[in-house]
């Protein structure tokens, strides 16, 4: 088990796609649009949130393979996309899937992203993509990432990388240090060595840009109110959790902060997204 549970993932999933940019998707869309059929490789898909976000913006024939080492998100991926779909079918492991006018057929890959990423991108697909996955990663599996994209040629799509901005509505006196706390925990190993958590994204376009890519960057906060207060809630609990795992905060603090964050509010969480392609030299 990954710590992402299918619960999280699907408590988070409109939120995110409400959030994702929608100019920087139409100049992916813009991108692809000629083609009759991409492929498209997922990075840490989870329940498949990202499929379901994207797919709108690309032709009408796709074909996915979903990537996660997580075996039980896996198989939440798998049901999730049968009831999203209009109609699908099993062929094996394929699912074939249609959407709309969609047609897309769906893989799935159980890999480590720390040990099988070429595996992944091999055979190299149309697209490489990736939702709420990049903070995870440290600054040294980015560079290898990005040195495996360019010697491939691939454009990135990724959306949601937290960016280290929070802002709760109505203030609280802890706001200031249980973030503080929250973003250095944020930059704690999840499996990748320290991880680059809220500079993710200014990290990785860096990198892109430094082997020449072309890329276009975009905000893409949540933005959310009392609707999401389970969202809130659940997001609370996590922030205060991970705070005091720090130690940066008394318990009675977070405490304090967490039962005002669990009465619905308002609040904005920063997020990033990016399309990057190679450019010709
Ligand atoms: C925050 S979740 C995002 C899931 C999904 N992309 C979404 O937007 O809902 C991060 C995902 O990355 C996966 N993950 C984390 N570390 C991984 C690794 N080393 N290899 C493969 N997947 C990984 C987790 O299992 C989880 O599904």
């Amino acid at each position: 088990m990954s710590g992402f549970s299918p619960e999280w993932l699907d408590l988070r999933e409109p939120a995110d796609h409400r959030a994702r940019d929608s100019v920087l998707a139409q100049q992916m869309a813009a991108h692809f649009a000629a083609r009759a059929h991409v492929s498209v490789v997922d990075l840490g898909c989870g329940s498949g949130s990202n499929l379901r976000g994207t797919a709108q913006f690309l032709p009408d024939h796709q074909s996915w393979l979903l990537v996660d080492y997580d075996a039980q998100l896996l198989t939440w991926a798998r049901e999730r996309l049968v009831d999203w779909a209009d109609d699908s079918r099993s062929e094996g492991d394929l699912l074939r899937l249609r959407k709309d006018h969609k047609h897309i057929d769906v893989s799935f890959a159980e890999a480590d992203l720390t040990r099988e990423l070429t595996q992944v991108l091999t055979p190299a697909p149309d697209l490489v993509t990736a939702a709420a996955l990049f903070d995870l990663v440290s600054e040294p599996w980015l560079e290898l990432f990005t040195a495996v994209l360019s010697a491939a040629g691939l454009p990135l799509y990724t959306v949601l990388s937290y960016d280290g901005r929070q802002e709760w509505q109505p203030v609280h006196p802890q706001d200031g240090p249980v973030l503080r706390a929250f973003n250095s925990h944020q930059q704690w190993d999840k499996g990748f060595g320290p991880a680059t958590g809220p500079r993710a994204s200014a990290v990785l376009a860096g990198l892109l840009a430094a082997r020449g890519y072309a890329v276009h960057t975009a905000t893409s906060p949540w933005l959310l109110g009392p609707d999401d207060s389970g969202l809130q809630r659940e997001l609370a609990t996590g922030i205060a959790a991970a705070a005091l795992e720090t130690k940066d905060v008394a318990q009675e603090e977070a405490a304090d902060w967490l039962a005002a964050r669990r009465e619905p509010g308002h609040a904005t969480i920063g997020h990033s997204d990016i399309f990057a392609t190679p450019q010709p030299y």
